[in-house]
């Protein structure tokens, strides 16, 4: 396999955790050069291997792999684009970005022959993009559900087992250092929805604007809601949905719903993430795991970095030749 030289975009939480489990394995990688945005923060490592210049990473011929961890969305596309345009693969963690320029991101790795992969951006440590790649049969999948937002579970779940209001559980989720910057992408249920979004794709070969997907957060819940919920023996999980309806359409929603006791999402609280996934002969499986931080988010961008190691690439088109499947905005509220 070939020696990949890194250039890292972003030396946050995720990008501190990979550099990290890097630092811990003998691994055939090399960060060469870390883009930061304020040069002014204290850094645990020598200050040569940071700049605050993207160009100086993106225009050296020694990088052959860029690494994006960058909290800006628009930053962190021209970053990806540029860098697969000059035939640099790319792993990236930006949900958002991704989730907003998937066909562009699409053309440029076809066009390039550059590859672009993003198990971290969703559900952290959870493997699932390229498991709903390879693994399944998209055609027998029946629907792709579960727990895609840590805060909004965190906060959920802080209201419902600890009795504690939802304006401070929304500031331990960021103190904890997994809510977004804006944590209105965690509470609106936006950031669930690029990941379903992403997800829908690998699974059903459909490419959909998060714009025309609904999204209903979990910013105007009340504590009689949970109260209700107690009294019922159910729990209330933001739960993001794509589900194949018939032979052409497949539709997508985030919404809040009820959790009976014997459902997989019912024991999954606090900040973890989960997908349950629906297929004709695999019947129900359930994946559980840390939808962030920065050792499970690392995990996940150190498992992309090896397969660039072997040139992996996603094959989209694979999804697309298997069934020409719409997305429809109808929703079965029978969920
Ligand atoms: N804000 C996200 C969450 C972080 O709460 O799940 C991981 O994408």
């Amino acid at each position: 396999s070939k020696k990949l030289k890194i250039g890292l975009f972003g030396f946050g939480v995720v990008g501190q955790g990979l550099y990290d489990i890097i630092r811990t394995k003998n691994l055939n990688i090399e960060i060469v050069k870390i883009a930061i945005k304020d040069p002014a923060k204290t850094r645990s490592l020598p200050a040569e291997l940071f700049t605050t210049d993207r160009d100086e990473l993106l225009n050296n011929p020694e990088i052959n792999t860029i690494v994006e961890l960058i909290n800006d969305t628009e930053a962190a596309y021209h970053i990806v684009s540029t860098a697969l345009k000059t035939g640099k693969n790319v792993v990236s963690s930006s949900k958002k970005m991704v989730a907003l320029y998937l066909q562009e991101l699409i053309d440029l790795q076809h066009e390039h022959g550059t590859s672009l992969l993003y198990e971290g951006a969703v559900c952290g440590s959870i493997p699932i993009i390229r498991n709903l790649e390879e693994y399944y049969d998209n055609e027998l999948l029946h629907s792709i559900s579960g727990i895609f937002n840590g805060s909004s579970n965190y906060i959920l779940s802080k209201g419902y087992n600890d009795n504690i209001d939802y304006d401070s559980a929304l500031k331990l989720a960021q103190d904890l250092g997994f809510a977004e910057t804006d944590p209105t992408m965690d509470v609106g249920g936006f950031d669930a929805k690029f990941k379903l979004v992403i997800a829908a794709t690998h699974a059903y070969g459909v490419i959909v604007k998060p714009e025309d997907v609904l999204n209903v957060g979990i910013q105007n819940l009340a504590a009689r809601d949970l109260q209700y919920a107690r009294e019922k023996k159910l729990k209330i999980k933001l739960v993001p949905v794509a589900k194949k309806l018939d032979e052409e359409n497949v539709t997508m929603f985030v919404l809040p719903k009820f959790v009976h006791e014997n459902e997989f999402l019912y024991n999954v609280d606090y900040e973890y993430n989960c997908v349950t996934v629906q297929a004709a002969f695999a019947d129900q499986q359930f994946f559980y795991g840390k939808g962030a931080g920065g050792h499970p988010t690392g995990s996940a961008v150190l498992s992309d970095i090896a397969a660039l190691r072997y040139d992996y690439q996603y094959e989209y088109k694979k999804a697309h030749n298997k069934r020409d499947l719409q997305f429809t905005n109808n929703i079965e509220l029978n969920i």
